[in-house]
């Protein structure tokens, strides 16, 4: 009772992959990027969940994560997106597990590692076309391919780039990516799995769709509700937790830390168990709202560490242990991430992955 919970919902989760199957059918492979225990919602349940769908193609920021899911996923396509240290390669090896090069430094350190084992590792070579972050430089591929294929030791299975910035009615920086992304293909062995697009790309450009499309928030839900993009998806996770004490106040209560709310009216002031050490941001303070028996309620005086303060109202018949919905549904309210993430002036990605990992979480089927 003194705990938040998450329930992910992985009926849910199986429409929003048939949702975006049936729009990008017959084609690219579904890539899920399920790093950041899968933004939040639990690494292995969920990729285990796709998996029963048919995804055959998962993708991580870190190498422990794809060595966790090889145990459930004895056949998947595994990719590390993330920076592998070339000192780490027998894991690669023994796990089957995909590296992306980040640079030409990086991609000969790996090579010279595979060559002294006397074996050859598959790789996906990133190319930077506009993000500036990981990859080879998209006019330097020629060359970088010309001393990886000289040194030996790496087999380019598969090539990707990653966009900065899609933006549906102006696609102007998104497509000279695109075009950037396709003259560095002409370096690659043409054999070579390609992928570029991820949620927002594979919504609205089904031309950059290519051999795979790497997906991640629309999965989860979020990002894919325009009647305009190829296919709708719904949230997949609730957050949840209890009323732990409820007490009438008079006017001119203050709430909270410092006091920065006074109540202007007599009322009801419900304490809930969450607070800024589970995830739940404190930029909520004075500003988000919960539901509680169906009803939109004020978070009001500041988020503490672990409890909540929320105005329930004078007439209200709010009970010690009475569920309170943070993130989900209650009948015809709903407050999801997309919310709280304007309040707190972030994007629902964070709002998901500052779920605090050590609560528990339930997987149903509905
Ligand atoms: C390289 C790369 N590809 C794909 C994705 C998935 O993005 P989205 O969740 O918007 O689909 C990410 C997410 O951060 C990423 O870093």
């Amino acid at each position: 009772m003194n705990h938040s919970w998450v329930e992910i919902n992985l009926g849910q989760l199986r429409k929003n992959i048939r949702s975006i199957r049936s729009a990008v059918n017959p084609g690219p492979e579904i890539i899920f990027v399920v790093k950041a225990d899968a933004y939040g919602h639990g690494l292995l349940p969920i990729a285990q969940a796709a998996s029963e769908e048919s995804v055959r193609w998962f993708t991580v920021a870190y190498l422990d994560s794809a060595i966790a899911l090889r145990e459930i996923l004895p056949e998947a396509h595994l990719l590390v997106m993330g920076y592998i240290d070339p000192q780490q390669i027998d894991l690669l090896f023994e796990n089957r597990i995909l590296p992306i090069i980040t640079d030409l430094e990086h991609g000969l350190a790996l090579a010279s590692e595979a060559r002294s084992r006397r074996k050859v590792l598959d790789v996906h070579l990133k190319i930077d076309t506009g993000m500036g972050r990981l990859g080879v430089q998209w006019d330097d591929v020629a060359g970088a391919m010309e001393k990886l294929n000289s040194a030996g030791g790496l087999n380019v299975t598969g090539v990707c780039s990653h966009f900065a910035k899609v933006e549906p009615n102006a696609p102007v920086d998104a497509t000279l990516q695109a075009e950037r992304f396709k003259v560095a293909m002409e370096c690659v062995p043409p054999t070579a799995f390609k992928h570029l697009s991820s949620s927002r790309a594979a919504l609205y450009f089904p031309e950059w769709d290519f051999d795979g499309v790497r997906q991640g928030i629309d999965l989860y839900g979020y990002g894919a509700a325009d009647p305009a993009g190829r296919f709708l998806t719904s949230p997949i996770l609730e957050w949840k937790t209890r009323v732990v004490q409820v007490k009438s106040v008079p006017p001119g209560f203050p709430v909270g830390y410092y006091g920065t709310h006074t109540t202007e009216y007599p009322t009801q002031i419900a304490t809930v168990a969450v607070g800024y050490a589970d995830g739940y941001n404190r930029s909520l303070s004075n500003r988000g709202d919960v539901l509680i028996g169906g009803r939109r309620c004020a978070v009001v005086g500041r988020v503490s560490m672990n409890w909540i303060t929320v105005d329930v109202g004078p007439d209200a018949n709010v009970k010690v242990g009475d569920v309170v919905t943070l993130i989900g549904r209650q009948g015809e309210e709903a407050i999801w991430a997309s919310e709280l993430s304007q309040i707190c002036r972030t994007i629902p990605y964070e709002i998901l992955t500052s779920i605090n990992s050590s609560l528990k979480r339930k997987y149903i089927e509905q």
